[in-house]
């Protein structure tokens, strides 16, 4: 059986990237495999939340997780600071960790790039940490989109060295991985880049957002003034578009789009409007349910005190052998 681990940072609610790069390949992952889906409320410290907004995040991402289907008898749903254990394993691979790799991480460059005035420590060893998660129940596979790509290249270097460095053969490799096929990357409304919560307002549909939002949001995505030439490539804002439509619209719908496209005849504003409401009926059902988890106290106290207790007998058991194989050991 496979050990799955994956988690969400809580910065908001989750939005269409969030669902069809990790949440839907942890619903497909959840009957035949070991899951272990937590909260990374760690990592979202990076930029310094206020307290009740960090709660609320919490809580609006657990309520999503179990909106969107994930079942906490199946699987491990859990808060990254419930386990402290992943701070232990954080500090062990830390000292395995180099300057110069962890600086040649693109995500960090990308956030120094926008954020010159936070370059915190966290921020710079936030891909330790992320192996930790991983390894603190020694996964194998970790359902995640295309950005986290090279965050998992980072985590199976650290497994190896630790086992290279210890002469064993305690962690195995965790794969990124996509349920049947290659990573996604769901690009955003702007007409550049991905969908993702820091990228500016309009930019990422939420699961949580009203028919009308969604339709407002949809209107406003960019375009250009229409192709000219039959059959000629599709600009970035424009293939962006076509890339939502595959994956929320039906093969007849892309195909006439495509068609419209070709022989320059498609009008922007009617794909769009397709788009808004295929995505609204996807995410109707979703929408429903999460006010609903989230006004019950009850289940998601219930949920968190389940699924910390099933992740610390793992992270325990696991903890005690990396001390053990580092040489901490009892008199
Ligand atoms: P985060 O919170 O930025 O994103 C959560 C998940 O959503 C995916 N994702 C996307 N996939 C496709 N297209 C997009 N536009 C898009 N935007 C976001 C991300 O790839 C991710 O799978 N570092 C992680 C959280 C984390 C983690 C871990 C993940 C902490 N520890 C251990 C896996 C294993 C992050 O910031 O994800």
């Amino acid at each position: 059986m496979d050990i799955v681990v994956s988690g969400i940072r809580p910065t908001g609610c989750l939005h269409l990237g969030n669902y069809f790069g990790a949440v839907k390949n942890f619903l497909k992952m959840q009957d035949e495999n070991n899951c272990y889906f937590f909260i990374a409320d760690y990592h979202s410290l990076t930029t310094h939340p206020n307290p009740v907004d960090l709660h609320g995040n919490v809580k609006q991402v657990l309520a999503e997780y179990i909106a969107c289907g994930l079942d906490y008898e199946k699987s491990t749903i859990y808060l990254q600071s419930n386990l402290q254990e992943t701070c232990e394993l954080y500090l062990f691979l830390n000292m395995n960790a180099y300057i110069g790799e962890l600086e040649r991480c693109t995500s960090f460059k990308e956030k120094i790039r926008k954020h010159p005035d936070n370059i915190n420590a966290g921020l710079f060893t936030y891909p330790v940490l992320m192996a930790a998660d991983i390894l603190i129940h020694r996964a194998n596979k970790v359902p995640v989109g295309k950005d986290q790509e090279q965050h998992l290249e980072m985590a199976r270097t650290f497994a190896n060295r630790f086992n290279r460095i210890y002469k064993s053969d305690f962690f195995p490799e965790p794969l990124a991985y996509n349920f049947g096929q290659q990573l996604v990357k769901i690009p955003g409304l702007d007409g550049t880049g991905k969908m993702g919560k820091s990228e500016g307002a309009g930019n990422a549909v939420f699961l949580s957002d009203s028919p009308e939002e969604i339709r407002k949001k949809l209107m406003k995505a960019v375009t250009d003034s229409g192709p000219t030439i039959p059959n000629q490539e599709k600009p970035e804002s424009i293939q962006n578009l076509f890339t939502l439509l595959n994956v929320m619209s039906s093969e007849d719908t892309v195909k006439y789009f495509e068609d419209k496209y070709n022989d320059c005849t498609i009008r922007y504003g009617d794909l769009k409007k397709q788009l808004a409401e295929d995505i609204i009926n996807y995410t109707n059902p979703i929408r429903e349910k999460i006010k609903d988890v989230y006004e019950n106290n009850e289940l998601i106290k219930k949920i968190v005190n389940t699924g910390t207790e099933k992740a610390k007998q793992s992270a325990m058991e696991n903890i005690k052998q990396v001390r053990e194989i580092i040489g901490f050991r009892n008199f």
